[in-house]
């Protein structure tokens, strides 16, 4: 058999070269299999090729959130402070040592046991805008229905109390930071938390399920200084309680949340 590119998955499903593969010579193309001709042998300076994360695009169009979140604001803040930390992270990783990881996994890394790396900002705040515009959906908001309903009955005795303590989490953020419902693995159970800048529940390896973003540019421009507002109105008008269900039963794959059953040998 001959030598394989190595490719590693990423995030986006793009390939991206591994760290850990080795440098190739141009007898490699010659055993490998591969499907990648050269006419010529490959130019020394494009051996190394660096990891790549892109922008993704909101689920939806970018005024389909309107009038609880509008236009303007969508393209500003992803268009702009999101699209930002993709740049940034990928100009960072242009000399860094993390290749080939999802980005999930980076956030992890790099955050290094709370001495975060410089690779963590930006790799945080990338995945937690991916997840902060999947946490909506037009036309959501209200009530949710079935075990979702349930699971936040039980751990927070009452959908209204559920909702009480999101909302004061979100108003007592000092500065920057972002809201969140997630699922505490050792506890098993339902949870609110709020972090400071760019950490989430990822970093204490807990499940993340709903993410707020509490930063300034991500309500000023529809609600000025009315936070308690732009809270309410994701609540009540633009959480996707479709992606939160989704999430859940992924999480479950992790977490038993029921009585354990398991067979007998
Ligand atoms: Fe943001």
């Amino acid at each position: 058999m001959g030598s394989q590119l190595v490719m590693a998955p990423n995030w986006c499903g793009c390939g991206v070269l591994s760290s850990n593969s080795r440098k190739m010579s141009t007898n490699d193309f010659k055993l490998s299999s591969s499907p990648f001709k050269f006419s010529k042998p490959y130019p020394r300076s494009a051996y190394r090729v660096t990891a790549y994360y892109g922008l993704t695009t909101p689920p939806y169009e970018l005024d389909a959130l309107e009038p609880y979140m509008s236009k303007r604001t969508v393209e500003v803040h992803w268009g702009q402070a999101h699209n930002e930390h993709v740049e940034k992270l990928n100009k960072i990783l242009k000399s860094s040592t993390f290749y080939g990881h999802t980005l999930e996994e980076m956030v992890k890394v790099t955050y290094n046991n709370g001495n975060p790396l410089v690779e963590f900002n930006d790799a945080s705040s990338l995945w937690s805008h991916d997840f902060f515009w999947e946490s909506m959906q037009p036309k959501g908001g209200s009530i949710p229905q079935g075990g979702v309903l349930t699971q936040i009955e039980k751990d927070f005795e009452s959908f209204t109390n559920f909702k009480d303590e999101f909302v004061n989490a979100a108003l007592s953020i000092f500065g920057s930071g972002w809201v969140w419902l997630y699922l505490k693995r050792n506890e098993k159970k339902l949870a609110v938390a709020k972090t400071q800048n760019a950490v989430s529940p990822l970093v204490w390896g807990d499940i993340p399920i709903i993410g707020l973003d509490m930063w300034e540019h991500a309500y000023y421009l529809d609600y000025k200084d009315d936070r308690l507002a732009y809270v309410n109105n994701f609540l009540d008008h633009l959480v996707s309680w479709h992606s939160v269900m989704v999430r859940m039963m992924r999480a479950e794959a992790f977490v038993n949340l029921g009585e354990p059953n398991i067979p007998e040998a």
